[in-house]
């Protein structure tokens, strides 16, 4: 496992930003693990923007996003689809019929967990899967539990999760309480692992990746990964 320690959130997003149009380059059908919350912003930004240059072309990529809140529409701005929509699918030339996210509002969640673990294994386990962590060393939605789970399941999250997501809703009560997640088999599953950091995460990221492997800090699991880089933020 590489840590690598930047001094800015500009530069962990330029140098997350190279990381995966160098997986672009390399393979222009690669599938992309992708992740939301703030973390990934200015990576996607800097995506935008080599796009936007010429740099960079998108039209064969396929991605595949980690989770969903569960009872919220694609069409809802605080889903995971509308994010993802809006900060990149939206603003560069992916078939949009290729980016692939579980589906929160399915009828029957049971199934779409199923669904979504045989799309992602038929695309092919992603080449690169980028990530973020929460302040209880979560990834994807894989929240702290006695054991880690493989495959896509739903998780009812924890009560510090909805706090830390209660800033992206109007109201605290608005945050779904369940959501539902690639395991931690994909993420492994995946070629090479990317999770990016900032400052605020120092504490957590010491835990995952100089502690113990334990899934009550999920992210610990990637110290087993083969290929797994993190970039910390200083600032
Ligand atoms: C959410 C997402 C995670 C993300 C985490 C941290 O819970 N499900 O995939 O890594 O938030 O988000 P942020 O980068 O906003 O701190």
């Amino acid at each position: 496992m590489r840590i690598i320690e930047v001094e800015s959130y500009e530069k962990l997003s330029a140098l997350a930003a190279d990381i995966i149009a160098g997986q672009v380059l390399l393979k222009p059908d690669c599938v992309l693990g992708l992740a939301t919350g703030s973390s990934p912003l200015g990576t996607y930004a800097n995506l935008v923007k080599r796009y936007e240059g010429g740099l960079l072309d998108f039209s064969r990529v396929r991605t595949v996003n980690l989770d969903e809140y569960c009872g919220l529409k694609g069409n809802d701005p605080q889903s995971y689809r509308y994010f993802m929509d809006k900060n990149l699918f939206d603003r560069v030339n992916v078939d949009k019929e290729s980016t692939h996210l579980p589906d929160g509002s399915a009828p029957d969640m049971e199934a779409e967990c199923s669904r979504y673990e045989a799309l992602v294994e038929s695309l092919g386990w992603p080449d690169l899967q980028l990530l973020g962590i929460g302040h209880n060393g979560h990834i994807g939605f894989n929240e702290p539990e006695d054991v880690f789970h493989a495959a896509v399941h739903t998780v009812k999250l924890t009560e510090s999760t909805i706090k830390a997501n209660s800033r992206l809703f109007d109201k605290p009560e608005d945050v779904p309480t369940s959501a539902i997640t690639m395991g931690v088999g994909a993420i492994m599953k995946a070629k090479r692992v990317l999770l990016i950091a900032g400052a605020d995460k120092a504490e957590i990221v010491e835990r995952a990746f100089q502690g113990p492997v334990t899934p009550r800090v999920p992210a610990s699991v990637l110290q087993l990964h083969k290929d797994a880089t993190v970039i910390l933020s200083k600032a």
